[in-house]
């Protein structure tokens, strides 16, 4: 039997690529549409869906509460959560998945209860879930916790006011999700922007929902008797689009990124701005192109519509090769720089100043070695580093890379990427 931690990437660095590569549906609006099905009653049919290991275990946890949740064709899946039967989240499944939170809150609406481990996910952080407990206690929930879980219940929820303390996504995401069916009003406060919880408000309207402000800091959502289906499609990956054409702009060659928003990504075009990249937008693609030098920056991690800290470990791969000093600011996640030891590895000149930031001095040529990927992101920021190094370079625990991104040796390969995929078992 083949495990995912056996297998690994070798790439040979300095290819030039050319040619096309076309962006996945959105892994984190997909992780949210597939929970927020709980809500609703009868087939919904979710086309654009990623295949990757995030999605496949969040329908592998519904499925495991009895959702019928069938895969009709590539990239399509019909859900249908009638056939729910227990309100146990698996204990074994769900610390696999940080976004198995998303399920918590439309679990307690429809059933009134659910008994939830503590999620997993990326280890880029403390990752606590204190906002998503308080907010569910405003709904009127009480919450036992135990040592090994957390026993939630409420039968009589009713519609609440939450001023979230820090503007976080998947809080934004579950409350306002949970509060299309509790009834009365609830307005969210300072919540989060990003493009993926107007396309799920979008979905959830279709289905019957009142939310108004979805993409905006106040969310208001009146709450309804009943959800019914509809058929949806996930939005493109952003934070893919992204990383494609920092990939571009990094390995000085001109490649089309297709079935994209670029408008999603505008904190991304000032940078490339900033560093005298060269590129090109349509309405649903970017190009790069090849430029003479590029220039340092600083670079700050903002929630929506600044810089996305899920773009944040490839830029500063693309700033190891810019000349002069750049310092990257890290302001959400706290273990999100780590990884730089590795590219410090494989020959960037970078310091480490404290945990939130660090600053690099380049350009400096990179040289293929042994990594690990630590994370999703930062893994796929290895494989960036890889494409320019000189020589070969090995990444182990390429599960973390599988678990965001499809089929990315393949789709990689066909633009000039020298990537395998090889079984060290
Ligand atoms: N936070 C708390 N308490 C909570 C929840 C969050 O203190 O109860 C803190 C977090 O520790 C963090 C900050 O709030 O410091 C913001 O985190 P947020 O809640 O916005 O992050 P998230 O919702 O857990 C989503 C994405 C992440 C992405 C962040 C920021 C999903 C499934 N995950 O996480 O995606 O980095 O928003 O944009 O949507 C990834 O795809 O690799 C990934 C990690």
């Amino acid at each position: 039997m083949i495990h995912e931690k056996d297998m690994k990437f070798i790439i040979n660095g300095q290819k030039p690529l050319n040619g096309e590569i076309s962006v996945s549906g959105a892994k984190n609006h997909a992780l949210k549409v597939f929970p927020a099905c709980i809500l609703i009653n009868g087939d919904i049919n979710i086309s654009n869906v990623p295949e990757i290991e995030d999605i496949h275990r969040i329908i592998e946890i519904m499925q495991d509460l009895g959702a019928d949740i069938k895969k009709i064709a590539d990239n399509q899946y019909k859900v249908n959560t009638g056939s729910i039967s227990k309100t146990d989240l698996n204990p074994e499944l769900i610390p696999k998945l940080r976004a198995s939170i998303m399920l918590a809150g439309p679990m307690l609406v429809k059933y009134g209860q659910v008994k939830m481990p503590h999620p997993g996910g990326c280890v880029i952080g403390k990752r606590p879930i204190d906002i998503f407990l308080s907010g569910y206690k405003k709904f009127g929930a009480e919450i036992i916790e135990n040592d090994d879980h957390y026993l939630i219940t409420g039968k009589n929820l009713k519609g609440t006011e939450i001023f979230l303390p820090m503007i976080s996504v998947t809080n934004t995401e579950t409350f306002m999700t949970m509060a299309t069916l509790i009834p009365g009003k609830t307005i969210i406060k300072n919540a989060a922007m990003e493009p993926e919880i107007p396309a799920l408000a979008e979905f959830l309207n279709l289905c019957g929902a009142k939310i108004t402000g979805a993409g905006t800091p106040t969310i208001e959502i009146e709450g309804v008797n009943e959800l019914n289906a509809t058929d949806t499609a996930i939005i493109p990956d952003r934070i893919e689009a992204g990383t494609f054409a920092i990939m571009g702009v990094l390995a000085k060659s001109k490649i089309k990124i297709t079935n994209c928003e670029p408008k999603h990504l505008e904190s991304l075009w000032a940078m490339f701005d900033k560093i005298e990249a060269r590129y090109k937008l349509g309405k649903n693609y970017i190009e790069t192109m090849p430029a003479i030098e590029l220039k340092a920056t600083n670079l700050k991690t903002h929630e929506y519509p600044g810089f996305p800290t899920d773009l944040q470990s490839p830029f500063t791969v693309l700033l190891t090769q810019t000349r002069g000093m750049s310092m990257v600011h890290e302001t959400i996640f706290e273990g999100r720089l780590f990884y730089t030891d590795k590219l410090s590895k494989m020959g960037a000149d970078i310091i480490m100043c404290d945990p939130y930031r660090v600053v690099i001095n380049g350009p400096t040529p990179l040289y293929g070695t042994k990594v690990e990927s630590p994370d999703l992101r930062a893994g796929m920021a290895l494989i960036l580093a890889a494409m320019v190094a000189q020589g070969t370079t090995e990444i182990d625990n390429i599960y973390q890379i599988d678990r965001g991104y499809q089929k990315i040796d393949e789709r990689l390969r066909n633009i000039g990427v020298d990537i395998q995929r090889i079984n060290d078992a």
